[in-house]
Order: C-alpha cells, then structure tokens, then sequence
C-alpha cells in the first residue's frame, strides 16, 4: 500500500493543503454527486474555519453530501457533538448547503437502531464496491491510542464487520457512539488522515513506520481498496518519522 505524506510546517498551513486536496479530489471526481464522510474531534476545527473563510466560493457545494466517519451519542447541541461542531465551524457559514444534503447521525436514543439506519442509508445513498457503500472521500482523525474514527484497540472485531456501521462505546468514558467499521473506510474511493500536533507524533511514527505495537492500532488497519492512503501532517505530528 501507498502511504502518501503531506507534511506541511503549521497546523493552518496543513488544513489549507487539506482543503485545495479536497477540492482537487471533486474536480477529478466526474459523477456530479460527491460524499465525504467528515472526521470529529478537535482537529478538523481549523480545516472547517479556512474552507468557510476562504474556500466559500471555490467548492461546488451543490455537489456535496456530508456525512460523518463517527459521532458521540449526545444531542446535536452538546459540546461533544460532532456534527454540532461541524454546524458552527462550517455549515452555519455555508448557505449554499441545503438539508438533504447534511446526512447527521443523532444516536441519543437506541444507538444500535441507529447504527442500523445509517448502515442503510448509506448503501442506499451510495455507488456500491465490492459490496460495500462507496465514499468518495473519508477525512480521519488519529486518537493518542491509534483509534481513528471511533474504531478503538477494544474492538478488533470491527475490523473484519459485516456491517457499514457500528454503535460502540468509548473504552474509557463508556460514551456511546456511532462509527463506521474499517471495512466501509477501506472502500472508499479516498481516505486521507489530519493529523497535527506533538501529542500524536509517537502514533503516527508507529503507524507509518510499522513499528512498536502498530498491528493493535484501528488506524493501522486503515488500508484502503485503492492502494494508498493519504497523510496530511503538520511538522509537529511528523517530527518522529
Ligand atoms: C471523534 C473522532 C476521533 C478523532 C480523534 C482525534 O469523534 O473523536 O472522529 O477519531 O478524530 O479522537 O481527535 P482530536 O482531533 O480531538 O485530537
């Protein structure tokens, strides 16, 4: 498999890499309908803040359908909501995004249920690959602990899934959640990570580099169906590799 580095000097010069990579993905996607499945957490912030700011007019909104790699079962409005986070960094910004367009997944009540609707939705809404709902891009965050969306080293089973999604929980704060498995990642047209900061330089080495205890990290088994993967690193997150 192809690891494909983009390692850039700062956080905000790594986001607007991200985001002209995005762009030049749409542009060489031809279908006229394009689904990114967005990353949580706090690093895509600074991504959502230099699209709306700066890329409002270059996106061909009309085109997209967002949804999500993972969520935390906490009403939207929650501080821990990812698709809330998503609301206020880039979708209240965005007026040319409409409804039908902003696929959220709300797992307050009966996350298994839910998992199971979006697990539809998806292979309703999307191309099929081998079987598979086919994204045209997944954005990834990394976890300290080699997770990545909300696939945890706990959940091993999840790796070989016959479901798109899971509702799983949070191996330390028992939080449920909602993710989509490794096998609805790995086919996915594109899947890039972001990455930044010291505090995930140690993982990061380990996953690239295969070393230490990779093979126990979620995001080590990110392998895609395509035959590579995208890392979009600042230097701090990149400095151990
Ligand atoms: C989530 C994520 C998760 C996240 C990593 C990194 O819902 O938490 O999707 O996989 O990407 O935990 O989180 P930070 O960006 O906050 O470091």
């Amino acid at each position: 498999m192809a690891i494909l580095l983009h390692i850039k000097p700062t956080p905000l010069e790594t986001a607007r890499a991200f985001a002209d990579f995005w762009l030049e993905e749409m542009k060489n996607q031809q279908e006229s309908q394009f689904s990114v499945a967005l990353s949580g957490g706090s690093t895509p912030k600074l991504l959502f803040q230099v699209i709306a700011e700066d890329y409002g007019s270059r996106f061909d909104w009309s085109r997209l359908h967002l949804f999500w790699g993972d969520e935390r079962c906490v009403p939207h409005a929650h501080p821990e909501s990812n698709y809330g986070m998503t609301q206020e960094m880039l979708l209240s910004r965005l007026p040319d995004i409409r409804a039908g367009q902003v696929h959220a997944i709300n797992c307050t009540d009966q996350p298994e249920l839910e998992a199971d609707r979006y697990d539809q939705l998806l292979r309703d809404f999307l191309p099929e690959f081998e079987g598979w709902p086919r994204l045209d891009l997944v954005i990834l965050g990394l976890g300290e602990d080699g997770h990545t969306a909300s696939l945890f080293p706990d959940r091993p089973d999840l790796w070989q899934s016959e479901q798109a999604t899971a509702a799983v929980q949070h191996p330390e704060s028992g939080q449920s959640r909602i993710t989509l498995t490794l096998p609805t990642i790995n086919h996915a047209d594109v899947v890039a990570f972001l990455v930044t900061g010291e505090a995930k330089a140690r993982r990061v080495a380990d996953i690239i580099n295969s070393e230490g205890d990779f093979r126990t990290f979620p995001a080590a088994q990110v392998q895609p169906r395509s035959g590579q993967v995208h890392w979009f690193l600042d230097e701090a997150a990149a400095s151990l590799l």
